[in-house]
Order: structure tokens, then C-alpha cells, then sequence
């Protein structure tokens, strides 16, 4: 088979074909049953990971933290997104933004760590910037005791550069190259799932951090899968067999999987409460998205639970879990016992996960890997996450 590539951006097909190999770059297109997952380069090379960089998280929504991380006016955070350093801050009218990380003088990055502050001052020669970004004075500028003080911002040229942001029910989102389509939209897919569920009630219960020895899509690529449950996951074997297990599927850009699990547990449905009106149909009922390319989001009764991998280097990823219970079970001391049993479920559970995609990562180090052969059954998604990537970077 050779793919037609003329609907394609010629210069970053050949890019891809560069790096990958021609054959690498056709087998990412072929039916699953002759398919091969990404060839080894697309989790080891500097080269492949800025491509994504540009091509697929700066052109995409990427979630960007919770709202609740930065409660008060003043208070920021820093992220990378798609390479691109970003402050994200919640000014003092209560509007969260995304401001590039970035000096308008010699560009000096700007914060390294979260704080709050009321203006944001550069290090170098003390530029400083309102918590909208726009430019206030320059020191000295004009000379000695010559500073330039300024109202009102500075326009296009002085005042930092802003990135689209958009909060919904307390997640941030961010799209750094501004042309995508608008945020809910992009949800749709995930929303007409999940229509009985009321998620202006969930509240941010708080986050796990992981550093995994890992690229970044092997922690997708496990997460749509089931297959993998039977020998790694014992608890969740338990809590939802096999036989309930499908393989989800693609709509649009969002994967989607579900299951009715025989019997709600603590971490699960028992002990915190649940959405508003859920129907009784969905109170034993597990689902969960990935909203291409990284945010993904499990969907039970008592809670909405994401898990974000933030690229850092191929080898090396940062993952965030945060976890959105219903209400006040978020933060009142009554659910204190059943929340932290929920955190600690997901916490051992995405660590069995992390020892297998450490594995993964380095066996991919192995010139007698070539992507290996995939279950029609379980990783059709698997596979068609790898051909998104490719699709992304050359359309
Ligand atoms: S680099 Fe920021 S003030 Fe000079
Ligand atoms: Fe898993």
C-alpha cells in the first residue's frame, strides 16, 4: 500500500518520512491487521518530540492545571505547552489567562515557580507587567533616573503575549496558536456522552504528580487499552473482569470507552456522593475519554478524575492526576476518610501502570522492535492514536 499524500503538507510529510522511515511512515496507515504501532524513533528522537511540540500541542486545546490552583487574584503558575513557556494567572478583575513566559525586552523568562504577586517584574532590568499582561514601566529606559512609566498598556509590541484560555467547570485549557476551533466543540464529543451527568457540580479534590522514564504517548496509548488490565491491574481486575471490557472507539478526535461494573467500591461509587440526578443506568457505570491529543478524563458516579502527560524530554514525561469530586466532597473534612481512599486508589493504580511504560520505553531501544503486532480486539484505538499523531503533524 502506499498512502496518498497529496491532501498533506509536503514539507512535514517528508519530515515525518525523514524520521520515521518510509515504511514506518506506511505501516502507521495500514489496516491494524498488518499495522505496526509508531516505529522506535517516534519515542527516542529530540527531533520527533519538537515536531509534536509545534505541530500537534501548540495547535491543539491542551489542559493547563485546575482553577483551584490559583484560588486568589495574583496568584500564577507556570506550564509548558507545546514547548512554549506560559504563566498562567488569575488577574485581579478574576479572568485566568495564559501570558507567555516571556520578557518583551531581551526575553528573559519571566517566573520559574508558582507565587502571587500584583505585577509581574522581569529579573533582568525590572520591565514590569500588569497581571493582564500589559506593560507598566521601564526603568531607566530613556536613560539615567529616565524611566518610561506607562498607562494603559503598551499594544502589540510591549505587552506580553497572550494565549487563548478558556475554563470550563475548572478545568484550563489552553490553544497557543489561537486557530483552533472554539473549546466546546472540541468537548462536544465527550459532552454527547455524558449528557446525565451535571459537571458544573464537580469541585477540585486535588492532584497526584508523577515523573515517568517514559514518552509521553506510551501513557495514551496503555490508558485506551484494556487488555493489559488482566495482568497488571489485580484491584481493578476485581472491580471490572474482562468480560465487561471492550475496545472503545474513536468519534471525531475523542476516544471513548465504558463499563458497567457489577458492584460500586470505596474510590468508586461508594462512600462519596454522587452527580446530581445521575439515572440509575449510570450508577455503575465506568467511562472514560482521551480528548486529542492529552486530555483524559474517567467518568464515575462520585467523580471526574483526569490524567495529563506533559511531554518533557522522549524518554521522560510529567504526569498530572487531578481528581473533581461532586461538591462539597471535594473539600469537606466529613468525606475526608472515602476522598484520600479515592486519591490513593488512582495513586497505586497509575503505578502499576508506570512500571509497565517504563518497560515499553525501553524496549524500545531495541533495534528488533518494529513496532510490534497489535490485537484487532482490544487496540484498534491504540493503533489509530499513533496514525493521529502522523495525521496531525502533516495536515
Ligand atoms: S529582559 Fe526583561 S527587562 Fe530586560
Ligand atoms: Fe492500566
Amino acid at each position: 500500500m502506499t498512502v496518498n499524500t497529496a491532501q498533506f503538507n509536503s514539507v512535514y510529510v517528508d519530515k515525518v518520512k525523514h524520521l520515521l522511515g518510509e515504511q514506518g511512515f506506511e505501516l502507521t496507515f495500514a489496516d491494524i491487521e498488518d499495522a505496526s504501532g509508531l516505529p522506535n524513533a517516534a519515542y527516542w528522537s529530540d527531533d520527533w518530540l519538537k515536531l509534536e511540540q509545534e505541530r500537534v500541542f501548540q495547535r491543539s486545546w491542551v489542559f493547563a492545571g485546575a482553577a483551584a490552583e490559583i484560588p486568589n487574584a495574583g496568584d500564577m503558575k507556570t506550564v509548558e505547552i507545546g514547548g512554549a513557556p506560559l504563566i498562567i494567572v488569575r488577574g485581579s478583575d478574576n479572568q485566568i489567562r495564559a501570558l507567555h513566559n516571556v520578557c518583551r525586552h531581551r526575553g528573559a523568562k519571566l517566573i520559574t515557580e508558582p507565587c502571587r504577586k500584583s505585577v509581574l517584574t522581569c529579573p533582568y532590568h525590572r520591565w514590569s507587567y500588569g497581571l493582564d499582561g500589559k506593560i507598566i514601566s521601564r526603568p531607566h529606559f530613556f536613560g539615567p533616573d529616565q524611566h518610561d512609566v506607562i498607562k494603559g498598556g503598551g499594544g502589540p509590541k510591549l505587552d506580553l503575549v497572550e494565549a487563548r484560555c478558556e475554563n470550563w467547570n475548572g478545568c484550563l485549557f489552553v490553544n497557543v496558536s489561537g486557530d483552533v476551533e472554539p473549546l466546546e466543540d472540541w468537548l462536544a464529543p465527550m459532552l454527547a456522552r455524558t449528557q446525565n451527568y451535571d459537571f458544573s457540580s464537580i469541585r477540585w479534590a486535588g492532584k497526584l504528580d508523577f515523573e515517568i522514564e517514559a514518552n509521553w504517548k506510551l501513557v495514551y496509548e496503555n490508558y485506551m487499552e484494556g487488555y493489559h488490565v488482566f495482568a497488571v491491574h489485580p484491584r481493578l481486575l476485581k472491580f471490572a473482569p474482562m468480560n465487561v471490557r471492550w475496545s472503545g472507539e474513536w468519534t471525531k478526535h475523542v476516544f471513548y470507552n465504558d463499563y458497567i461494573f457489577p458492584e460500586v467500591e470505596e474510590g468508586r461509587g461508594e462512600g462519596l456522593p454522587g452527580y446530581p440526578h445521575l439515572p440509575e443506568e449510570d450508577a455503575k457505570r465506568g467511562l472514560w475519554f482521551l480528548c486529542f491529543p492529552h486530555f483524559a478524563a474517567e467518568v464515575y458516579p462520585d467523580q471526574f478524575t483526569l490524567l495529563v502527560s506533559y511531554p518533557v524530554a522522549p524518554n521522560k514525561t510529567r504526569e498530572e492526576l487531578h481528581v473533581f469530586l461532586i461538591g462539597e466532597a471535594a473539600t469537606a473534612d466529613e468525606y475526608k476518610e472515602p476522598r484520600e481512599a479515592l486519591i490513593k486508589m488512582w495513586d497505586d493504580l497509575n503505578k502499576e501502570d508506570i512500571g509497565m511504560l517504563e518497560l515499553l520505553q525501553q524496549g524500545r531501544l531495541s533495534p528488533a522492535y518494529d513496532g510490534g503486532r497489535l490485537s484487532p480486539h482490544w487496540e484498534g484505538p491504540t493503533h489509530q492514536f499513533g496514525r493521529r499523531i502522523v495525521e496531525k503533524i502533516i495536515t
